[in-house]
């Protein structure tokens, strides 16, 4: 790549700024209990690729060329590695990306398409991390995984979500209901409310609310056990689904994190099968005409529960961190 265009390519990242919108929900509500509340939902599929992984990957993307890196590596069932290899065909660096050979259908086209190298992986997300992981401290990789150290500039990605949200309502919601995988997507919005709290944006700091699969996650496992440290989930426990791949997770690698999250805001957690997240998504398409991943849509699910647990004193939005991206 010539100077002119690589200086332009620069440029062109740093002015990128996605805001997704805040909508608010009407008829859904009744069907879910929620009809005397406030409820909203922030639209995360409205980003480029489809999922709110574009502000994380943007982020990365944009460090890695002020470091000099050429090439950026991930860990990922698909929709990370999707945002990572778009990103770093804008800004004209070479994407790596190793994905679990049992979910090859899910995304890898899309990833070939904007010019990244698939490596296929024998074994789990937690193994296609690790490969990526290795690799890049064997060849002097930018590495974009979660717990790469690394692992501020994600948060500081999703932050936005949090202050995008502030800046909408005129204040913080009362609670936030997030899909959690790894939980740094969590940990992200936590700080950003944290941060307009401290700086007088926001009269209070929401009740964080964890959504994901019931066929295991390690932040809600280690929750709903009543531990405030991540408890050991047998991998033999998990059962992987092209439904729930974006949240199910042995080990969630920002576990610690996010749990002291769900404590220090005095959080609950959900789990939900897969069959629920499908309903939720057809819900939210025939009823609100807003289209949700169905991993994402457990963030909806999850305020449900919680309004039938507590009595809500003020707005409460949910994460829908994807829009529908593929055929179930
Ligand atoms: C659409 C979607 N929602 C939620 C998550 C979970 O995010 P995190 O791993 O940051 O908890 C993911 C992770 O891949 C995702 O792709």
């Amino acid at each position: 790549m010539d100077e002119d265009s690589s200086s332009m390519r620069a440029k062109v990242l740093s002015i990128l700024r996605y805001a997704t919108p805040l909508l608010r929900l009407s008829a859904s509500r009744k069907l879910l209990g929620l009809d005397h509340l406030e409820v909203y939902v922030k639209w995360e599929g409205g980003n480029p690729t489809g999922t709110h992984k574009d502000r994380a990957a943007l982020a990365h993307v944009s460090r890695a060329v002020s470091e000099g890196a050429t090439t950026v590596t991930v860990g990922t069932c698909g929709n990370y590695g999707v945002a990572i290899a778009y990103y770093a065909l804008l800004a004209g660096l070479r994407a790596v990306i190793f994905v679990p050979r049992s979910y090859e259908s899910s995304r890898v086209e899309e990833m070939r398409r904007y010019g990244a190298k698939v490596v296929l992986v024998d074994g789990t997300y937690e193994d296609a991390v690790e490969a990526s992981a290795r690799a890049a401290a064997l060849k002097g990789w930018y590495d974009a995984n979660p717990g790469s150290g690394r692992d501020s500039t994600s948060f500081q990605a999703y932050s936005r979500i949090a202050r995008e949200i502030v800046a909408e309502l005129g204040d913080a919601p009362y609670a936030v209901s997030v899909p959690v995988g790894n939980g740094t997507t969590m940990v992200g919005l936590y700080l950003g409310f944290l941060e307009a709290y401290k700086e007088g944006y926001a009269t209070r700091i929401p009740r964080f609310i964890a959504a994901s699969t019931s066929h295991a996650n390690q932040v809600v496992e280690s929750w709903l056990q009543g531990r405030l440290t991540p408890v050991e989930v047998p991998p033999g426990k998990v059962k992987e689904t092209p439904v729930n791949e974006p949240l199910v997770a042995y080990r969630s690698l920002n576990a610690e994190e996010a749990l002291r999250v769900l404590y220090e805001t005095k959080g609950r957690a959900y789990a939900f099968s897969d069959e629920e997240l499908v309903e939720a998504s057809l819900l939210l398409r025939a009823v609100e005409g807003v289209s949700s991943l169905p991993a994402s849509s457990s963030a909806l699910l999850a305020l449900r529960e919680f309004a039938r647990e507590e009595v809500p004193e003020g707005p409460l939005v949910a994460v829908i961190t994807g829009r529908w991206l593929r055929k179930h």
